[in-house]
Parts: C-alpha cells; sequence; structure tokens
C-alpha cells in the first residue's frame, strides 16, 4: 500500500495516557497508562468490552478530551491543550468524526449539514459548493441533500455522517461504534465504502466497534480492557 505524507513519524501516537474522571469523590480510571501509535494508511478497530475506554480513546486522540496525564503526538508534534484556538483548528483540518448517534443537525438539510465544517473553516462559497457535491456524490446521496436527518433513513443519516467527517478531507477519520444504529446490510455497504476512501485516498481510519464484521474488516484490531491494550 503507497504511503502519502509523513512517513517518519507516526500519523497519532499517545504515551502513557492516563485519563482519570473524578466524579464527586470517586475517581474512574477511564485509560491507564495506554501508548498506541496509528500509522499512515491504517484500517484499525479498537475493541473491548463497555467501559473499557474506547470512546475515551478515541476522545483524546481526536483532541475532543485532554489526558489527565502522559503525551499525544499528532504527525511528530506534541499536542499542547492550552491553545483552543489552534486545537480547533487542527481538528478542522486534519481529523473528521463519526459519532455513534451521527449528531446531525436536525432543522439543517444533508447538504448543510455536510457544508458545516467548510463554513467553520472559512472555505469560499464556490470551494464549498465543490467539495460538499464532491463527497455527496461518492456516499451516493446527492439526490437526497435536500432532505434534513429526520427524513433520510438510518442508512442515509449515516452516510451523510461520513460525508461531513470527509468533506475536509482529512488525514484521519475517527467513528466511535459507526455501525452500532444501523442494520447489518447497510453497514456492510458503509464498511465497503470506508475500505475503498482508505485504499484509493489513503484515508486512515480508527473505529470502535463491538460488531465482528467490523473487526472483520479491520487490518489491526487493538483490544482494550480496563483501560489498557490487552491485545495488539
Ligand atoms: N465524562 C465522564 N465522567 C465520568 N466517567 C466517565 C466519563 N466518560 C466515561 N466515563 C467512564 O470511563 C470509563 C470508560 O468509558 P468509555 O466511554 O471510554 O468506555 P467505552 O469502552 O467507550 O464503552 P462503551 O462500549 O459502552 O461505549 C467508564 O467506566 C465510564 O463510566
Ligand atoms: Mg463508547
Amino acid at each position: 500500500m503507497s504511503k502519502k505524507g509523513n512517513d517518519m513519524n507516526p500519523l497519532v501516537q499517545t504515551k502513557e495516557i492516563i485519563k482519570t474522571y473524578t466524579l464527586g469523590r470517586t475517581e474512574v480510571h477511564a485509560l491507564r497508562g495506554l501508548s498506541l501509535d496509528i500509522e499512515p494508511g491504517e484500517f484499525t478497530a479498537i475493541s473491548g468490552p463497555s467501559g473499557s475506554g474506547k470512546t475515551t480513546l478515541l476522545n483524546l486522540l481526536g483532541l475532543i478530551d485532554s489526558p489527565t496525564s502522559g503525551t499525544v503526538f499528532l504527525e511528530g508534534s506534541q499536542v499542547k491543550y492550552n491553545g483552543l484556538t489552534k486545537l480547533h483548528s487542527i481538528r478542522l483540518e486534519k481529523l473528521g468524526f463519526i459519532f455513534q448517534t451521527f449528531n446531525l443537525i436536525p432543522v439543517l438539510t444533508a447538504y448543510e449539514n455536510v457544508e458545516y465544517p467548510l463554513l467553520l473553516a472559512k472555505k469560499s462559497s464556490l470551494q464549498r459548493r465543490e467539495m460538499v457535491e464532491k463527497v455527496l456524490r461518492e456516499v451516493r446521496l446527492w439526490e437526497f441533500r435536500k432532505h434534513k436527518p429526520n427524513e433520510l433513513s438510518g442508512g442515509q443519516r449515516q452516510r451523510v455522517a461520513i460525508a461531513r467527517a470527509l468533506v475536509n478531507r482529512p488525514k484521519l477519520i475517527l467513528a466511535d461504534e459507526p455501525t452500532a444504529n444501523i442494520d447489518s446490510a447497510t453497514a456492510s455497504e458503509i464498511l465497503d465504502l470506508m475500505h475503498a476512501l482508505n485504499e484509493e485516498d489513503n484515508v486512515t481510519f480508527l473505529f470502535s466497534t463491538h460488531d465482528q464484521l467490523v473487526m472483520q474488516h479491520a487490518r489491526r484490531i487493538v483490544k482494550l480492557h480496563d483501560g489498557v491494550i490487552i491485545r495488539d
């Protein structure tokens, strides 16, 4: 497989990450010293029982949350958590998210949902139009562009969420249980689409999942238990 970009460093890396949530007087140890390297072009699943830390890990890798201790590196640069504007622009430029519940904006059409990150990234209207059309055609939703989320099926909503994650052409897509709310035929179709994007455009995918189907498609499976990697 061809590898574009910076081959010297992993795309994203964690070193000895600890994440502890404090709830009143109790501490929840969600991640307990986790080190992981993700190379450009990977198609990797993170599996593990409920509560093992999968979502917490994705949120840290996606710069949505910060660790209690330890370090996250993106393309070899250490992520600093004191510059919120910088973090925000790194997220917009390099990362895409697919959330379990899709997180689409109900009052916006499919087109507008996908366009939204481009507005945040201050792309021109011409660029927006081109990028949104391209990605909506890729996920075969161009004809549905005027539908709002509640006028779409579960699989179509999931494809809008994928299109929104992809529209900026990020290097890394983080997907939290991407097939949890769709039937297995649709899940299979979605996985084929992600595979194609991985192979043709070298987009790196990192999923959290319980789904056997997703694990069968993954090239690497990282298994978590109680906030540590027990198998890789
Ligand atoms: N915001 C939070 N505040 C307190 N505890 C939290 C918070 N988020 C997660 N946790 C706890 O951290 C641990 C890891 O949670 P996480 O959501 O990462 O698990 P998960 O592997 O994604 O589980 P699931 O498969 O159910 O989605 C759990 O014990 C959870 O209760
Ligand atoms: Mg989770």
